[in-house]
C-alpha cells in the first residue's frame, strides 16, 4: 500500500505513552523523523523545555533519551494537521478514560478523543497512511476508525493496525527498550499484512523478531484489555487473601513467596497492597465488564467486576483500620501520608489509593499531612476535588504538604505509607518516633518497612496481611 519503508511517524497524544514511546522509537530509529503532536500547548511547551527537569512526565532514564534525540529526529508540536499530513504512519495515543456521561457512564471507554483523531486524519491525509491504535481500546474499535476514515476521504487508502502498549509507569523506558513482546494486529489481507510488516520493521530496529507477535486485529485489541485484567486480578486475589491473613495470623508475604515459587503461578504481581491505582487497570476492567454486558455475557461481566470490588474493599479496609486503631475517631488528629503517586518512580497520581484514603480520613475530620517526592500540592488538591472530597477551599483547610517525611510526621498521631518510594525504607525511624504522639502508629500499605526494627523502636506497626 505504501510500497516503501517508514521514514516519518506522527504520534497524536504527548502523554505518558506517546512521549516515552516516541522518544525511544526516535532513539532507536535515527532514520525516522518522529513528530509528537498534542492539543495541549502547555504539555508541548514542557516537552520542549530547555530544563529537562520540567518534562511533563517523570520516568527514570527518559530525560537522557529526550536530550539525545529532541531537535534531531524527535519533535514536539501543537500543529496536529501538519503532523498528520507529513507522516506515513500515524499513532493514535490519546487518552481513553471511562465515560462520565450518557450511555455506558462509569463503565465504557470514552472514545471521543479517538474519534476526533480519526476525523482529523481523514481531513488532512492526502496520501495513503497507516493508522496505528496505540491507545487502549475496546475490541472492534478499529472497525469504527476505518468507517470514519473511509467515509470522509475518497482518494486515500488507510490501513488500521492495533499496537497496544504494555509499558508500566516508573519503568517505562526499561519496558520500551526491552519489551517482553510487541503486539501488532492487522487485517489478514495483502495490504493488512504489508502494514503489519512495515510496523514490525520499525520495532525490529531494537526488538528481537521473535518478540514481535503478529495477530488478527481483534485479537490484538482484546489482548490488551485481557492482559491488564489478568494483572489486576492477581493483585485483587492476593489482597483478598491478605484480609484472611489478618484474621488468622498467616503472613501474606510468606504466602506470596510460597505460591509464587510454583512456576505455573510465578512470583510477579503478588505484592499485597493498599489497592492498585493507576490510570488503566480500573478503567480497562470496567471497559471489559461493559463489553461483556454489551455482547450478552453477564456471567463474564460479573466475574471481572469482582476484581474492582475487591480493590475498593481493600482501600476501604485500610482507611477503616486507621480510624479503628485511633480509638474510633481521627477528628482533629494529624495523619501523615507518605506517598501520593500511584506507585514509586512516577509523578502520576491517577486513581492513586492515596486520594481515597486521604479523602476518607478528611471526611472524618482528620488533618492530612502529605509528603511525596514528585507530586505537587496543586495536583493533590486537584485529585481530591475531582474525586468529590470537597472544593479547593475546604480541602486546603485540611491538607498540608511537606518537603520531607520528617516534617510531615512531626507530632502526628499516625503515619500511613501509601506509595513504596525507596526512600521511605531508609528513613531515620527513631527520629520520627521521637517526634510523634504516642502511641505512634504506622500503617504500612505496601509492606516495605522493616518490621522488627520499627517494633523495637516502639511503633505500633500495622501491615497489610500480617495478623
Ligand atoms: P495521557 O492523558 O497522559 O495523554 C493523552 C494525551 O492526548 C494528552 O496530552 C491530550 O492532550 C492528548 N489528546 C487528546 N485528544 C487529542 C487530540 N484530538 N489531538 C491531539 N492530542 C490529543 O494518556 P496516557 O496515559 O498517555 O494514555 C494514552 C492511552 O494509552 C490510553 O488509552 C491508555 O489506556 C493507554 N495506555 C496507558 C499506559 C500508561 O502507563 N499510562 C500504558 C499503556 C497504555
Ligand atoms: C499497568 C500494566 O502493568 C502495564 O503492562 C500496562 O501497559 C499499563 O497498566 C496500562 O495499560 O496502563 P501501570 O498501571 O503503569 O501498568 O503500573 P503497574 O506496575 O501495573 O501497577 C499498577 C498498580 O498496581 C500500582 O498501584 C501498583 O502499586 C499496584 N501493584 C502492582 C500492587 O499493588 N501489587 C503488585 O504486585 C503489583
Amino acid at each position: 500500500m505504501l510500497g516503501k519503508k517508514i521514514t516519518s511517524i506522527c504520534c497524536i497524544g504527548a502523554g505518558y505513552v506517546g512521549g516515552p514511546t516516541m522518544a525511544v522509537i526516535a532513539q532507536k530509529c535515527p532514520h525516522i523523523r518522529v513528530n509528537v503532536v498534542d492539543v495541549n500547548p502547555q504539555r508541548i511547551a514542557d516537552w520542549n523545555s530547555d530544563n529537562l527537569d520540567e518534562l511533563p512526565i517523570y520516568e527514570p532514564g527518559l530525560a537522557d533519551i529526550v536530550k539525545s534525540t529532541r531537535g534531531k529526529n524527535l519533535f514536539f508540536s501543537t500543529d496536529v494537521s501538519k503532523g498528520i499530513a507529513d507522516a506515513q504512519m500515524i499513532f493514535i495515543s490519546v487518552n481513553t478514560p471511562t465515560k462520565t456521561y450518557g450511555v455506558g457512564k462509569g463503565m465504557a471507554a470514552d472514545l471521543k478523543y479517538v474519534e476526533l483523531c480519526a476525523r482529523q486524519i481523514a481531513d488532512e491525509a492526502k496520501e495513503n497512511k497507516i493508522v496505528v491504535e496505540k491507545s487502549t481500546l475496546p475490541v472492534r474499535t478499529a472497525q469504527s476508525i476505518k468507517t470514519i476514515l473511509e467515509a470522509n476521504s475518497s482518494d486515500v487508502k488507510f490501513q488500521v493496525l492495533s499496537n497496544p502498549e504494555f509499558l508500566a509507569e516508573g519503568t517505562a523506558v526499561e519496558d520500551l527498550l526491552e519489551p517482553d513482546r510487541v503486539l501488532i494486529g492487522g487485517d489478514q489481507d495483502e495490504d493488512g499484512l504489508e502494514a503489519i510488516e512495515l510496523l514490525s520493521e520499525v520495532y525490529a530496529n531494537w526488538v528481537p523478531r521473535e518478540r514481535i507477535v503478529q495477530t488478527k486485529l481483534w485479537s490484538s485489541e482484546l489482548s490488551k484489555l485481557t492482559a491488564n485484567a489478568f494483572l489486576a486480578q492477581r493483585i485483587s486475589s492476593i489482597n483478598s487473601i491478605s484480609a484472611l491473613c489478618e484474621k488468622t495470623g498467616a503472613d501474606v508475604d510468606e504466602i506470596a513467596r510460597a505460591i509464587g515459587a510454583d512456576s505455573r503461578i510465578g512470583s510477579k504481581f503478588l505484592k499485597a497492597s493498599v489497592g492498585f491505582g493507576g490510570s488503566c487497570f480500573q478503567k480497562d476492567i470496567l471497559n471489559l465488564v461493559y463489553l461483556s454486558h454489551h455482547f450478552g455475557l453477564p456471567e463474564v461481566a460479573d466475574y471481572w467486576e469482582q476484581v474492582i470490588k475487591i480493590n475498593d474493599y481493600q482501600k476501604h479496609r485500610f482507611s477503616k483500620q486507621i480510624i479503628d486503631a485511633l480509638f474510633n475517631t481521627v477528628s482533629g488528629k494529624k495523619i501523615a501520608i507518605l506517598g501520593w503517586a500511584f506507585k514509586k518512580d512516577t509523578n502520576d497520581t491517577r486513581e492513586s489509593a492515596a486520594i481515597y484514603i486521604s479523602g476518607q480520613l478528611m471526611q472524618d475530620q482528620a488533618e492530612i499531612h502529605v509528603y511525596d517526592p514528585k507530586v505537587t500540592k496543586h495536583q493533590m488538591i486537584k485529585d481530591l476535588v475531582y474525586a468529590g472530597y470537597g472544593n479547593e477551599e475546604s480541602i486546603s483547610e485540611k491538607l498540608f504538604v511537606h518537603e520531607d517525611a520528617y516534617s510531615a510526621s512531626d507530632k502526628a498521631h499516625a503515619i500511613a505509607v501509601i506509595t513504596e518510594w525507596d526512600e521511605f525504607k531508609t528513613l531515620d525511624w527513631t527520629t520520627i518516633y521521637d517526634r510523634m504522639l504516642k502511641p505512634a502508629f504506622v500503617f504500612d500499605g505496601r509492606n516495605i518497612l522493616d518490621r522488627s526494627n520499627l517494633t523495637e523502636i516502639g511503633f505500633d506497626l500495622r501491615s497489610i496481611g500480617k495478623g
